[in-house]
């Protein structure tokens, strides 16, 4: 996607240098676009720990880079295999919410038992990061043309007056490689001349969608308008919003959905309001193990400070503040999961499918 109209992705690797993994600093956004030059596994763990870089897709893409740029660091192949099976725990760990980097580090393992001198594993590791980035980015344009149709539909209703659509943090091309999931059909939307207006919740504590969804559609031309993470009840009460298109950091095979904290009050909010509410999912963000996403999702605790904290641009310097009284507590829960009764539909790179097993089985038949 487009930064000041140059296409970019959010991870590649360098030119003319194989051995060093490009990321945008995405902690610095919207103020400032800062490149980062990663050269090892310690570094990528630490910048997806941090959020340098963060979103379900991006994340798993970032850590199959990773573990490619370990490759690179070893010295002797024979006993290669307990090491990175240790070094792929606390990589998962990282990010424990997001099933997509742990599925990615799965893919790279797997893949790296077939090599059988260190240039053979440097060369599977580069290939596997490679595809699983072309992949992520790939299905996330597809997610786009399967979710084009139900924002076209709206548009006719509406006698081609304005779509208000409803997300919650960052599920846009900055948390994928590219395109992203929920924008993928409104960007296709926007492409297509259909009259879309994107309201963005700020989302809390981290500010995902203040500052990378409202940066990210702004760069691309899409209109928006950012509210606080109280709002969307109230303007669904009154009509201002057509459908809701979230992301997803793991859904259940039977369709419950694991996102950013706050997306389970928008759904619930949704419901009442009789307003449509899609999760756009690409396969790698499906855990087909459990069946019950609140008991069995693990939701990544985050630190307080980042409640109690919130930086922003002052006199042309990014600054901390701190928000809260010195001394009283904060809680950080990440995510929150949306149970699949409150949800419309499942957009895919494969198509749309209802939030329940045998509908989602049907879309992916291999998973039966
Ligand atoms: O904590 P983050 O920023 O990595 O959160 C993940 C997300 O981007 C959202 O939950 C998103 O809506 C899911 S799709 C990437």
């Amino acid at each position: 996607m487009n930064v000041h109209g140059i296409p970019y992705k959010t991870i590649w690797l360098k030119q003319d240098d194989p051995c060093t993994v490009m990321i945008i600093d995405q902690r610095k956004l919207p103020h400032q676009f800062i490149v980062e030059e990663i050269r090892s596994l310690e570094q990528m763990k630490l910048a997806i720990k941090d959020m340098h870089l963060r979103g379900a897709g991006l994340i798993g893409a970032a850590a199959a880079y990773g573990i490619y740029l370990a490759t690179l660091e070893i010295k002797d192949f024979t006993n290669f295999q307990d090491e990175f099976r240790k070094a792929a725990e606390v990589l998962k760990m990282t990010r424990p919410t997001a099933v997509n980097l742990a599925w990615a580090v799965d893919q790279q393992l797997d893949a790296l038992n077939n090599a059988s001198n260190i240039e053979e594993l440097q060369s599977i590791a580069l290939k596997t990061a490679t595809a699983i980035a072309d992949e992520d980015a790939e299905n996330c344009k597809k997610i786009g043309e399967h979710g084009l149709p139900l924002i076209e539909k709206i548009s006719r209703q509406k006698n081609g007056t304005t779509v208000n659509i409803l997300t919650h943090c960052n599920a846009g091309w900055l948390a994928f490689v590219d395109h992203g999931t929920a924008t993928s059909p409104i960007y296709a939307a926007h492409e297509k001349g259909i009259d879309v207006h994107v309201w963005v919740d700020e989302t809390r504590p981290r500010n995902q969608g203040a500052s990378l969804t409202a940066w990210e559609l702004g760069m691309h031309g899409v209109p928006h308008t950012i509210i606080t993470d109280n709002t969307g009840g109230h303007l669904m009460q009154h009509g201002m919003v057509d459908m809701v298109i979230v992301g997803s950091d793991r859904t259940t095979s039977t369709g419950d959905v694991a996102n950013k904290i706050g997306t389970y009050l928008k759904a619930l909010a949704a419901k009442d309001n009789n307003i449509p509410f899609y999760a756009a999912v690409p396969m790698s963000s499906f855990d087909w193990q459990i069946e019950d996403g609140i008991s069995q999702i693990e939701i990544e605790e985050r630190d307080p400070e980042e409640v109690a904290f919130i930086e922003g641009l002052c006199e042309g310097e990014i600054k901390r503040v701190q928000l809260t009284p010195a001394g009283s507590p904060a809680k950080n829960f990440g995510f929150d999961v949306t149970p699949a009764r409150l949800i419309t539909g499942i957009i895919t790179e494969r198509g749309i499918c209802e939030a329940n097993k045998k509908s989602i089985l049907e879309v992916f038949p291999e998973k039966r």
